[in-house]
């Protein structure tokens, strides 16, 4: 039988697009994050061979792995291997537009990539629930707050209870306008968590249920109140000194007004802009203090990864 399902899918192809993301938003660390305008894509065809082969185009070209340890081949064969499915040959083409290293979700992207790839070539042989979704995007990415925006679109609260991951989805303001600012340098998601201490003080932790909950209004219905909003004191301070050029262009941005903060774990800034004009000014600001930061001017994606099926 094992056989018989291997080849009912040779042949299959599914192309997958995942959308970037930006996790925090200020105070929500670890919990908040929203979908954006600007996406990985991924062609993956299952064929009659015991490997898998990658072809990266763009971003990561040349430098991640191609062969079965790709983040995306191990998140396919990860699904496959939950749902108990055996794994064919895969032939992938990546087209990587995502900034690796950047704190735009580029690794939570290729996670989701593969998760929705094998959904995609299991189509009609196993059944997943946004749920089983979450639960594998989690445990592969260690934290749910790039991944459940990559998912499912939108301002995402996602959080963690005895039986998992859970997310809620939220749709934000139509005037609330997202602008990244992009530096050449890369950050390790890794050294900036190891900077986060073990406890913080009572105080902070107030101070960011107390913004974390208007950061909520504020980007469902009250842009105006973006600059308080996005006010942080859990991770941002802590990780500073490993990116001084974020720092600065954050202080910069926010004492002319605008809710700069990390994108992610950083170095991009994150810009919430709660108008287009608004948007317009902090990104000449950006374009004459820092001219090396590439400025993208995005919408809110609130679809979320999509997965298209092609049997043979
Ligand atoms: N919440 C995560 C962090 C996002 O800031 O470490 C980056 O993966």
């Amino acid at each position: 039988m094992r056989l018989d399902e291997v080849n009912s899918i040779i042949g299959r192809k599914v192309v997958v697009k995942v959308p970037a993301t930006s996790a925090n938003l200020g105070p929500g660390f670890d919990t908040l994050g929203m979908a954006l305008s600007y996406y990985d894509e991924l062609e993956v065809e299952a064929v009659d061979a015991h490997d898998s082969i990658v072809e990266v185009i763009g971003e990561g070209q040349g430098d991640v792995p191609t062969g079965d340890d790709n983040l995306v081949v191990k998140s396919i064969a990860f699904t496959f291997a939950h749902f108990r499915q055996p794994m064919p040959g895969l032939r992938l083409k990546a087209h990587n537009y995502i900034p690796h290293g950047r704190g735009m979700g580029s690794s939570g992207a290729a996670v989701v990539a593969g998760i929705m790839a094998a959904k995609g070539l299991l189509d009609g042989l196993v059944e997943m629930s946004s749920g089983d979704l979450l639960e594998m995007a989690t445990e592969l990415e260690g934290h749910p707050d790039n991944v459940a925006p990559a998912l499912f679109g939108g301002l995402t609260i996602a959080w963690q209870d005895e039986n998992g991951p859970k997310h809620k989805k939220l749709f934000v303001h139509r005037g609330v306008s997202p602008l990244v600012l992009v530096p050449k340098n890369k950050m390790s998601t890794e050294l900036a968590r190891s900077l986060q201490p073990q406890s913080v003080p009572h105080d902070d932790a107030v101070f960011n249920v107390s913004r974390s909950a208007l950061l909520i209004a504020a980007l469902t219905q009250s842009p105006e109140l973006l600059l308080a909003a996005t006010e942080d004191r859990l991770h941002q301070s802590y990780r500073a000194a490993a990116m001084p050029e974020t720092d600065a262009v954050i202080t910069a941005l926010r004492q002319a007004g605008h809710a700069a903060v990390v994108s992610g774990a950083g170095p991009s800034v994150l810009v919430l802009a709660s108008d287009p004009a608004q948007r317009l000014a902090a990104a000449k600001l950006a374009a004459e203090k820092f001219p090396l930061w590439q400025p993208l001017m995005l919408a809110v994606d609130f679809k979320g990864a999509t997965v298209i099926t092609y049997r043979k």
